[in-house]
């Protein structure tokens, strides 16, 4: 899997190759990343051939410049104009680094990220290796670690660095892997997207220069995931090259493309050098997150499956293959509106529907009457709920059900009682007034006897009741960024240290509470990342609930994120985002695939609605356990206008199960014909609903018939056994 031979590593997947180079004077080159090519003598590939006008520089005797090498290690001040890897500043003050190979070793497992979240190594065929660099200017040492997932086709990277020099050195910037490639060839594919309309897919060709995504909210944010491709121009859903690159963090983050001078390119990930420094002390370290690369030779859809491998293989809590509850949500029945009254009329109108968990979502604490007040106030109304969660629960266990909760942990109200114990406990800078968003104030979470606090009031309602899930929220970004538990010259660790309070505190609530389902929420899908799929195996997709709006949401994110990690909730009509009416049918339809819900209030539906749910629950349940395994198929292009499909295969393609949503029709008056995928060619496939048998390849190649004319929203739902 990790081979060394000529000063050469060759690090091999199943599928792919990557190849990195020591010249003679201990530079790093990047030679090669791509479909898997046979172990050889890489000398042939020489890429150090421009040198014009630009700083000179000798690679293995052959003159160059560095701003044209392939560096797999780039600094900044010694010839590569381009983006760097690293910027460590030593007792000069001077921004110039000079990294030479030291040494390296390899390892069976994977590297361990200490209070971060990475991947596990639960199965064989993972190795390491660790390469070792010295800077020559301020005496830091470098750690690369590449962690390679030959299964699975995925590379994870991330470098430590350890202050070796007998003073204080400060890292301003550093990067969690850069990737060079010889030509700008590439479409940039990247997630963009606002409150309600999360990760849309965006793909554009490179200009020269930086092409970057980044966030400075301390959250992933809506706006952008931390997560891009590179496309070759010819590639689609099914070929052609793709790299896709995505960070295990959830916090602030730069990933981009720089095209150089000579048409190179670089390909980089990692955190937000804007929102970040670290002074480090004789001996201290300092260990970035985790970044996953992945190749494709298949297109786009290749990549998204090699990443939702990687999560059911290696994610934290997303590989433990977690119950995943059917939960009825009662925001968009109650809004702030909930009472034990109203909770046990669902309970009793559920009860028979096949949900298994039903959530209570804001408004159960404090004097919490709407989104300005009381955030933080961790007990419960007793207007509200006069027994406690008492009666709750034991109506809920009497019908077979479980309780979720609403929180949002990390923020505290304007005029909270919290607030009036803990002036000093929000994020503020010294003479400004912090901005409020939402009523609400961020807490210092690098603080830990902030987060000790906080896990105390979790704790007490995850004690006293029997709580099975909980909704984790965040809805605000932070501003005023800094803490008082900070020296001056050491603010701009806020942002880091902010994530590392986070991911404790999280860590800490899942080792007290090993049961606890977390579902991961913010403002909707305002922090969807690895980075919390670590934790939280489950994320709230979007507060936009529109089954016609949600398929380019649950489009987007399935690019990186496996379909089970959707929260998808069939909601009321007419939706209360944008008023659309859409069938009872068609919602189910759009979250069948994903981790289905509901978001509705049962006290006012009809019978068939009910009916409706029970039949949708019952095929999720009956399907669940080999749609979460298999592979996921995106049967249309993300700008197709007029309608949506998906599909699953299982892992033993025996079956599968095809959806079809029109978003918009056409007028069509000759056969349609619906084409599958990843079938086996030469078998026998039964199509359930229309009661007839064909081949394999006659479903990928011909298609099957389906109506001529789809009304706007009307969908169709497919369940294919092999015969
Ligand atoms: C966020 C969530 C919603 C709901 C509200 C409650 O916006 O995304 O689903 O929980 O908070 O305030």
């Amino acid at each position: 899997m990790i081979n060394f031979f000529n000063n050469t590593f060759y690090l091999n997947t199943s599928n792919s190759s990557y190849i990195i180079y020591i010249l003679s004077d201990g530079i790093l080159v990047h030679k090669y990343y791509g479909k898997r090519i046979k172990e050889q003598n890489m000398d042939y590939y020489n890429l150090y051939k421009a040198y014009d006008y630009t700083a000179v520089y000798f690679a293995d005797g052959e003159i160059t410049t560095m701003d044209a090498l392939p560096l797999e290690f780039p600094t900044m001040g010694r010839g590569d104009y381009r983006t760097p890897a690293i910027v460590v500043e030593g007792k000069s003050g001077k921004q110039v680094n000079d990294f030479r190979y030291s040494f390296h070793r390899v390892f069976e497992g994977t590297a361990t990220v200490p209070g971060l979240p990475n991947l596990d190594c639960n199965t064989e065929n993972v190795q390491t290796l660790e390469i070792i660099l010295k800077d020559r200017v301020t005496n830091a040492e470098a750690h690369l670690f590449y962690s390679v997932f030959e299964d699975i086709d995925i590379i994870a990277r991330n470098t430590v660095i350890i202050n070796k020099s007998e003073n204080n050195i400060k890292i301003s910037k550093i990067l969690s892997a850069t990737v060079d490639f010889e030509h700008s060839d590439f479409d940039m594919i990247s997630l963009y997207g606002r409150w309600g309309n999360e990760r849309s897919v965006e793909r554009i060709p490179l200009r020269h220069g930086q092409n970057v995504i980044s966030s400075c909210r301390g959250a992933s944010g809506h706006h952008s995931t931390p997560f891009l491709a590179l496309a070759e121009k010819e590639a689609n859903e099914n070929y052609g090259d793709v790299y896709g690159i995505a960070l295990i963090y959830s916090g602030d983050f730069e990933l981009g493309v720089d095209v150089g001078q000579f048409d190179n390119v670089r390909l980089f990930a990692g955190l937000n050098h804007e929102t970040f420094s670290w002074e480090l002390e004789p001996k201290e370290s300092f260990v970035s997150p985790q970044t996953v690369l992945t190749y494709s030779d298949m297109g786009i859809g290749k990549m998204s499956r090699n990443f939702h491998k990687m999560c059911r293989q290696h994610l934290g809590e997303f590989s433990k293959k977690p119950t995943r509850p059917v939960v009825l949500n009662l925001w968009e029945a109650f809004y702030f509106d909930i009472s034990e009254e109203k909770v046990l009329e669902t309970v009793k109108n559920v009860s028979k529907l096949g949900v298994d968990t039903i959530v209570i979502d804001d408004g159960w604490f404090g004097k919490r009457k709407n989104e300005l007040v009381s955030m933080g106030d961790w007990y419960i109304n007793v207007e509200r709920f006069p027994n406690g969660f008492h009666r709750v629960i034991d109506e809920c266990e009497r019908c077979g059900l479980k309780l979720g909760l609403w929180f949002e942990p990390e923020m505290i109200g304007k005029d909270s009682d919290f607030i009036k114990e803990h002036p000093d406990w929000c994020i503020k800078l010294n003479e400004i007034e912090p901005i409020v968003s939402r009523g609400e104030y961020v807490l210092d979470f690098c603080r830990e006897e902030i987060t000790d606090f906080v896990f105390e009031k979790l704790s007490s309602i995850l004690s006293k009741y029997n709580i099975s899930y909980i909704k984790w929220d965040m809805n605000r970004n932070i501003t005023d960024m800094g803490s008082s538990s900070l020296t001056d010259n050491h603010q701009l660790e806020f942002s880091h240290r902010y994530m590392l309070g986070l991911y404790s505190l999280i860590n800490k609530i899942k080792t007290a509470f090993p049961n606890l389902y977390i579902e991961c929420s913010a403002g909707g899908g305002g922090r969807f990342d690895f980075g919390m799929l670590y934790y939280m195996p489950q994320i709230w997709c979007s507060d936009n609930s529109d089954a016609i709006e949600r398929i380019d949401i649950q489009y987007g994110t399935s690019l990186v994120y496996p379909p089970e990690s959707i929260s998808s909730h069939v909601s009321a009509i007419p939706n209360h985002q944008t008023n659309r009416v859409t069938s009872f049918y068609t919602r189910g339809n759009v979250a069948q695939l994903f981790a289905l819900g509901y978001e509705l209030n049962p006290n006012i539906i009809n019978d068939s609605a009910k009916a409706s749910i029970f039949q949708q629950i019952s095929k999720h349940r009956e399907i669940e356990s080999w749609i979460f395994e298999g592979d996921f198929y995106r049967l249309t292009d993300f700008d197709n206008k007029n309608y949506c499909a998906w599909q699953i295969v299982s892992k033993d393609k025996s079956k599968s199960v095809a959806i079809y949503v029109v978003k918009l029709t056409k007028a069509k008056r000759i056969g349609n014909y619906f084409r599958l995928k990843g079938l086996q060619s030469d078998k026998n496939y039964k199509i359930e609903q229309l009661g007839i048998s064909l081949s394999g390849n006659a479903i990928m190649y011909a298609g099957f018939p389906i109506k001529n004319q789809l009304d706007d929203f009307e969908s169709l739902f497919f369940e294919l056994n092999m015969e």
